[in-house]
């Protein structure tokens, strides 16, 4: 029986879930949403936050900073709320209410920016409000998700040894990739593993993270508007790039058997479904990465009029014939 003391002192680190009634092929998934700031994040925030205090970079009077599509904010938010310091969260319009409302719940505060950066995204926006805000008072300490290295060295020191302690025989790992610390910490340790292991990207697409076209993107979490500067292609043997409609799709067909995941979820094991189905799987170990749950996509991912608005109505008749058709 685990007894804590601080909210970031637990997390489920050893549940899979075969999805094979789901998707067709034999695909575990990891799942990382059961912590109490609800997502994978927790993982990069606690290592990035114990790191800055061993370095004597965090002080009483410290204001932690971030640029967060959500998730980090609220892992960061939720550590700083038991710690004691202040958080402020720069955000942008395609962050969640629920994930905004969380993090004001835990007592931090949360500025939205509204100016498209020139990708079409709001990083670059976000990123230059973070500098303006640590320009004008050197209280603010940003541990900057995108260049920190404690991001992937985290999931080298937890997500990595978790998926090999279940499966030794791993043959092939799907991972989103956003920052990359993922991608990045899961791919070097599988670079030193025993046996070879594939490592498969996966992006949405309209993210230039890994080259492309920017595009429209509104399912928060997964992809870039800017080169992830903590990504080295070199450990990554394959990308996919997964259009939203195909997101939206998945993390349907997975609510209506019970599973309700975020949307990198649905858009990860789109491609892993997509991956297995093209190639001969049957002796093959294949698992893939669940960063959140979807309560926070109520009012997008699965709701009806924000799906049609955006991409027409038959992106939920072609969700309901998937689910038939399972
Ligand atoms: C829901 C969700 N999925 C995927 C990711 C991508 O993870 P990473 O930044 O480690 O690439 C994030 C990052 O914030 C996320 O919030």
């Amino acid at each position: 029986m685990p007894v804590i003391s601080a909210p970031y002192d637990f997390n489920q680190g050893d549940l899979f879930i075969d999805l094979e009634s789901i998707c067709g092929h034999l695909l575990y998934l990891k799942c990382e949403a059961f912590n109490f700031a609800g997502s994978i994040k927790l993982k990069a925030a606690k290592r990035m936050v114990e790191s800055a205090e061993r370095d004597g970079i965090l002080g009483p009077d410290s204001v932690l900073v971030e640029s967060s599509s959500g998730n980090l904010g609220v892992a960061l938010g939720m550590i700083a709320a038991s710690k004691g310091y202040r958080f402020l969260c720069v955000t942008d319009s395609r962050c969640n209410l629920s994930t905004r409302l969380l993090m004001e719940a835990l007592g931090n505060e949360v500025h939205i920016v509204a100016d498209q950066d020139s990708n079409g995204g709001f990083l670059g926006t976000r990123i230059e409000y973070v500098r303006a805000l640590c320009a004008s008072d050197d209280r603010y300490v940003w541990l900057s998700q995108y260049t920190n290295e404690g991001n992937w060295w985290a999931h080298y020191c937890t997500t990595g040894p978790e998926i090999a302690r279940q499966f030794p025989e791993l043959d092939v790992l799907f991972v989103g990739a956003g920052t990359t610390g993922t991608l990045m910490g899961c791919a070097r340790y599988f670079r030193q593993w025993h046996r070879p292991v594939r490592i498969v990207a996966v992006d949405s697409v309209g993210s230039v993270a890994f080259g492309g076209e920017p595009g429209r993107r509104m399912i928060p979490g997964l992809g870039m508007s800017m080169r992830p500067p903590l990504l080295d292609e070199s450990c990554v043997d394959e990308v996919i790039r997964v259009e939203e409609r195909d997101t939206i799709r998945m993390c349907r067909r997975m609510a209506r058997r019970g599973f309700l995941f975020g949307g990198s979820t649905g858009t990860v094991v789109s491609a892993a479904t997509d991956w297995l189905a093209r190639h001969d799987t049957r002796a093959v170990t294949a698992v893939a990465i669940a960063p959140d749950l979807g309560e926070r996509y109520l009012d997008t991912v699965y709701q009806t009029n924000w799906l049609q608005d955006l991409y027409g109505d038959q992106v939920l008749d072609a969700a309901d014939t998937a689910q038939a058709d399972t």
